[in-house]
């Protein structure tokens, strides 16, 4: 008998508060033959975390406790006889864990899985660089792979073909996800343009990240897409992008689409990870009065552009090509800051503002 308290973050539904709640689990029969049982050290904060509660509706959710959280790193310390030998106890391991209103979460320091369901997990090894010279590894290998899978999803699943011809334009270059997806668009891809749009204090931090071109949103004297239109102009001999990816939450491109993207039928693409406007993500009422324009885009017929509003899907491949980028140097994801779990609702209130610049994480080592 190993009897231990887990402490989870939690919530009910949108009008409970996220508390920490406790309870005993045996560790030595808490799990089935084919799950594996990971003491989580550290876990990042996502908005989806918060907009996942936010648009939980007692009207439309069980009355059971549901556990916040999707990134996590920690190790593994018990195993189902049936589970792959590919995880192996005390192998320190990260991933994405993707659930709506879920009981399971990674905000809690003995988290239950199957891996085989999981797909976005990978075992991960130290590494020495400038990020853990300042964090543990467990800090840093729950900080990227929602937000990774998130950039490389968009720049992999609708399977364009990429060189240094190509030319990409995100919207929103200072999110955790923009960020990813530079990096894999410079290091593995090798595409040629990459224009993004951010705060003017940010535009020299991201272009060392790997923007070729930054304009600013708050510019007053020049607004975003009469700049953008000049840059395709001026720079780029008229050529349009192959990809517009909004990062952010924009519909500010859609009214001058056919002078900002290429045309369909060579495989151009718009993609949204956001919406048409920037979410409040604490908004409770967000359900009732989601703008449903992004899915109605998405769905119409007529629409004389390729659209699409994505979901981060669970896969193994942007695991296994994140952990090497972390290996070899080529991506370091960024940290905004890191709060004990006890904690949580600092950090929480940190990612709801929209300014983290990097990942939010909470360090669940001692608990
Ligand atoms: N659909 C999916 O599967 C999926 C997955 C991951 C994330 N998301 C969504 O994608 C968005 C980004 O997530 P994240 O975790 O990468 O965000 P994040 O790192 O928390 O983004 C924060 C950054 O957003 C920038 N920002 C705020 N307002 C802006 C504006 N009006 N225009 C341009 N940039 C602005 C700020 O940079 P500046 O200083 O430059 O303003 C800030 O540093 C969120 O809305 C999230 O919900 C969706």
């Amino acid at each position: 008998m190993s009897k231990v308290t887990q402490r989870s973050i939690t919530y009910v539904n949108n009008s409970t508060e996220p508390s920490i709640t406790e309870r005993e689990i045996d560790l030595d029969t808490c799990y089935n033959d084919d799950e594996i049982v990971i003491k989580i050290h550290a876990a990042a904060i996502n908005p989806v975390d918060s907009l996942t509660h936010s648009t939980c509706s007692g009207y439309i959710c069980s009355k059971e406790l549901k556990t916040y959280g999707r990134d996590f790193a920690g190790v593994i310390i018990r195993r189902g006889s049936k589970v792959n030998q590919k995880w192996q106890l005390n192998e320190n391991v990260n991933g994405q864990f993707k659930h709506l209103w879920g009981a399971k979460g990674t905000f809690t320091n003995y988290f239950i899985c199957n891996p085989d369901q999981v797909k976005s997990i990978n075992v991960f090894k130290p590494v020495k660089n400038e990020l853990t010279e300042k964090y543990n590894d467990f800090i840093v290998n729950s900080s990227w792979p929602l937000v990774f899978g998130t950039g490389y999803s968009a720049l992999y699943d609708k399977k364009q073909k990429w060189n240094k011809d190509s030319k990409i334009l995100i919207i929103g270059a200072s999110t955790s996800v923009a960020l990813a997806c530079v990096r894999i668009a410079k290091e593995i891809l090798n595409i040629g343009t990459v224009v993004g749009i951010c705060n003017s204090k940010q535009i020299e931090h991201n272009k060392a990240k790997g923007f070729d071109y930054l304009v600013a949103y708050n510019n007053k004297e020049k607004p975003t897409v009469p700049a953008i239109l000049e840059l395709i102009k001026e720079q780029f001999n008229g050529e349009k992008f192959d990809l517009i990816f909004d990062s952010v939450g924009s519909s500010e491109f859609f009214p001058v689409i056919q002078d900002v993207l290429k045309p369909s039928n060579t495989n151009s693409q718009y993609i949204t990870i956001a919406g048409d406007k920037v979410m409040d993500f604490k908004d409770k009422t967000l359900l009732g009065k989601m703008d449903m324009s992004p899915f109605l885009r998405k769905l119409n017929p007529l629409r004389k552009f390729n659209y699409d509003f994505t979901m981060l899907d669970n896969k193994f491949d942007y695991m296994e090509l994140g952990a090497k980028m972390i290996q070899d140097g080529t991506y370091l994801p960024e940290i905004d800051s890191v709060y004990k779990f006890d904690d949580f609702e600092m950090a929480f209130k940190r990612i709801d503002t929209h300014m983290a610049k990097g990942k939010v994480v909470l360090d669940m080592s001692d608990i």
